[in-house]
């Protein structure tokens, strides 16, 4: 029998059919030397901004920049207390310290892996108060300020709760949309959920870039001019320089990529749908296997990301992974250390939080491969390898009732 291969994430093939394509868009900006904005990096942000159907996108270097320049848009004041998943990428809180606020991590729901509004809202009650127009938090009297949550694995978070949480407490949004985009909530595409959407352009994400590439997407046009302007060096114009800024851009080069790979995002999305259904209907009868929940919405799978654990809630993660490896089956882990416990998160003893789902996940999750170019015989192979795992006379005992 031939021995299996499969990656986690592979680009080679998409690339391999979109060659020829690619290199005409490069060597356009080649030869026209419009490396750094002008008409390539515009076309792309109105390419964008229709796709989404959103007012404004100010395109930048990276999903991080993305989100310090949404926070920085948004006035986060120093000591701002800002509440977010501690499941996720650790660029989604790291920003909020990086203004001198504080993030506040807020417990998630265990099968969407998205931070769970009814916690959110008990915490406002348990902790917050109201004084004017600015809800401040009773221990520290710091204000909260604003909240990210995260469109975790490609699916939005509970957006109906989220936006009356954040209207009652006066709350702004930035939705950290960085793995879901194509996603949708209702009749909107994720990224236009809160008050700005930061999106990554990472070669690994949905739609990816061939380097860092990002963006920001708006409806106000107040914040896209303070966008615009952060994103700028705090540039007015000309040499009129208003406030502090950073630079960050995203390079023509990257741009019509990204332009290039725009119109095929939808078919990649679909395929990615197809794939998890494959693997959902797969492991439905696994018991110490829970698959990801589709709540409201258009999942599109950045990670098809399992829980492994035994009846008694043990992890079996570690020896699933080992076994899927073994037999040439790569599988990655989003993500092993939960944010609220890394102490630089932990900016003040007063507004520590205990997260005990986002630990238990981060100790049993494992991602398996997901990229659409994965043939159906690929997907199969997860999926048997996976079932033969547990068909083990070993495995018994841990799913025995
Ligand atoms: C949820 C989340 N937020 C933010 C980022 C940061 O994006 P970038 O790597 O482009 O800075 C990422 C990317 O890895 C991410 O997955």
């Amino acid at each position: 029998m031939k021995k299996l291969s499969i990656p986690a994430f592979s680009l080679g093939r998409q690339i391999a059919q979109n060659k020829t394509a690619l290199l005409a868009a490069f060597e356009q900006v080649i030869d026209q030397q419009a490396f750094i904005g002008g008409s390539f990096v515009a076309a792309f942000e109105q390419q964008l901004a229709t796709y989404l159907d959103s007012s404004y996108v100010i395109s930048c270097n990276s999903g991080t920049d993305a989100l310090w320049m949404a926070l920085h848009a948004l006035r986060i004041p120093k000591n701002g207390i800002v509440l977010t998943t501690p499941f996720s990428f650790i660029a989604s809180s790291t920003e909020i310290a990086a203004h001198g606020g504080h993030p506040v991590f807020i417990d998630i729901e265990h099968d969407t892996f998205n931070i769970n509004p009814q916690l959110l809202a008990a915490w406002l009650e348990k902790n917050a108060y109201f004084e004017g127009q600015t809800t401040i938090h009773k221990a520290t009297g710091f204000p909260v300020v604003g909240i990210i949550p995260v469109d975790l694995f490609g699916q939005c978070a509970d957006y109906r709760m989220l936006h009356d949480i954040a209207e009652t407490w006066n709350l702004w949004i930035i939705e950290d949309t960085a793995q879901a985009i194509g996603a949708s909530y209702g009749e909107k595409k994720a990224g236009t959920l809160g008050n700005i959407g930061a999106f990554s352009f990472y070669p690994t994400k949905n739609l990816g870039a061939f380097g860092d590439a990002g963006a920001c997407v708006t409806d106000d046009p107040i914040l896209a001019e303070r966008l615009l302007q952060v994103r700028h060096h705090g540039r007015k114009a000309g040499y009129d320089y208003e406030e502090l800024g950073i630079n960050s851009r995203l390079d023509a080069l990257q741009a019509v990529a990204l332009a290039q790979r725009l119109p095929l995002l939808d078919g990649f999305n679909d395929r990615r749908r197809a794939i998890a259904q494959q693997y959902n209907h797969a492991f439905a009868t696994l018991p110490n296997v829970q698959v990801p929940r589709q709540i409201s919405g258009h999942h599109v799978y950045h990670q098809y990301t399992i829980l492994v654990r035994d009846i008694s809630g043990k992890s079996l993660r570690s020896e699933l992974e080992h076994y899927l490896a073994q037999h040439g089956i790569q599988t990655r882990i989003f993500y092993p250390q939960p944010l609220h416990t890394i102490p630089f998160l932990n900016t003040h003893l007063a507004l520590a939080t205990a997260c005990p789902v986002a630990t238990m996940v981060s100790d049993a999750c494992l991602s398996l491969p997901m990229w659409p170019e994965m043939t159906d015989e690929e997907v199969q192979a997860v999926c048997s390898t996976v079932q033969t795992f547990f068909a083990q006379p070993r495995m018994a005992q841990h799913s025995a009732v």
